[in-house]
C-alpha cells in the first residue's frame, strides 16, 4: 500500500490515473478505523480499479474542543488494517496541508433544513466542516465513486446535496451500517465506553428495531415519545434526540402519510460518549 501524506505527492501520484481513466473508489475517514469502515474498502475495491482512503481528524468539523482532544489518533494500526484489506493508497494530511491559510473558509450552499434538525441542532457548524473537508478532499483525490456508511445518514444527505448542488463529479454510494453481533452499530466512539456501557448500549438498537415494528400502527408523535421513554428506563442513557423524519430533507414527520420515506434517528449519551444510530422505517 502506497502512503502519502501531501498534495503534492498526491498530484503526482493521481494525475496520470485520472488521465488514463482509472476507476477511484474513495472512503474518507477520521481513522480509528473498524470493520464498519473495512467493509466500504471491500465495497470501493470491488467496484473500483483502485481503492484510496484518507485518514483525517478533520477540526473544523468538532463544535466541541474536548472532542476533538479525545478522538483517537491511531494511524499506525489504521495503516496495517487497510494494508490487510487491500486497499491501495492510505492519504494522511497534516492540518497545514488541507488548511495552510487556517481554518476560516466557508462554504454557503442551500442546504435547505439539512444542517437545522438533529445532529445540526446539536452540532452547529458540524455538517459546514464536513462539508468543506469532503470537498476539499474530492478535489485532491478526484474520485469516481466515494463510499459513506448510511450510520452517519445526515452526513450522507448532506454530501449528496452538496455533490448535487456543486455538480461535482462524483457518484456517492451509501453502505449499510455494519453492527457489533448485539446490534450496537460499529463506531471508533464505542472504544470510548466502559465495560458497563458498552453492556446498555445495544438498547439504542433494540428500540430502534422495536419502532419498526410500531410503525404505521401508532400516531408519529406517540411512537416517538414511546421511543425516548423506552431507552430513558435505563437510567445511565440520555437521549438528546429521537425523530422520525423524512430520508431525504430529514424534516420530522407528522403522520404516516409519506410512510416509506420514514427514518428513526437517535442520539445519545452514555456517560460521556455521544452515540448516533438509524433504521430505515419500511
Ligand atoms: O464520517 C467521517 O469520518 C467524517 O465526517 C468524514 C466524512 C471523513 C469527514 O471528515
Amino acid at each position: 500500500m502506497k502512503q502519502l501524506s501531501t498534495l503534492r505527492e498526491m498530484e503526482r501520484f493521481i494525475t496520470p490515473l485520472t488521465e488514463n481513466g482509472t476507476s477511484i473508489g474513495f472512503v474518507p475517514t477520521m481513522g480509528a478505523l473498524h470493520e464498519g469502515h473495512l467493509s466500504l474498502i471491500r465495497r470501493a475495491k470491488a467496484e473500483n480499479q483502485l481503492t484510496l482512503c484518507s485518514v483525517f481528524v478533520n477540526p473544523i468539523q468538532f463544535n466541541n474542543p474536548e472532542d476533538l482532544a479525545k478522538y483517537p489518533r491511531t494511524l499506525s494500526t489504521d495503516a496495517k488494517m487497510l494494508e490487510k484489506v487491500g486497499c491501495d493508497v492510505l492519504f494522511s494530511p497534516g492540518a497545514e496541508e488541507l488548511y495552510p491559510q487556517g481554518t476560516t473558509e466557508s462554504l454557503e450552499l442551500d442546504w435547505g433544513m439539512l444542517d437545522k434538525v438533529m445532529e445540526g441542532k446539536f452540532r452547529p457548524g458540524h455538517f459546514k466542516g464536513v462539508a468543506i473537508v469532503v470537498k476539499k478532499l474530492f478535489s485532491i483525490t478526484h474520485p469516481t465513486r466515494a463510499y459513506f456508511g448510511k450510520k452517519d445518514y445526515q452526513q450522507l444527505a448532506v454530501i449528496r446535496r452538496m455533490v448535487e448542488q456543486l455538480r461535482l463529479p462524483v457518484t456517492i454510494i451509501p453502505c449499510d451500517t455494519v453492527r457489533e453481533p448485539d446490534g450496537l452499530a460499529m463506531s471508533s466512539r464505542n472504544l470510548r465506553l466502559t465495560i458497563a456501557e458498552r453492556q446498555v448500549a445495544p438498547v439504542i438498537y433494540e428500540v430502534l428495531c422495536q419502532v419498526r415494528e410500531k410503525a404505521g400502527k401508532i400516531p408519529v408523535k406517540d411512537l416517538r415519545e414511546w421511543a425516548i421513554r423506552k431507552i430513558q428506563e435505563h437510567p445511565s442513557i440520555r437521549v438528546e434526540y429521537f425523530e422520525i423524519g423524512d430520508k431525504e430533507t430529514l424534516i420530522p414527520l407528522e403522520n404516516w402519510s409519506l410512510k416509506s420515506r420514514a427514518v428513526a434517528f437517535i442520539a445519545a449519551f452514555l456517560g460521556d460518549v455521544r452515540l448516533i444510530d438509524n433504521l430505515e422505517l419500511f
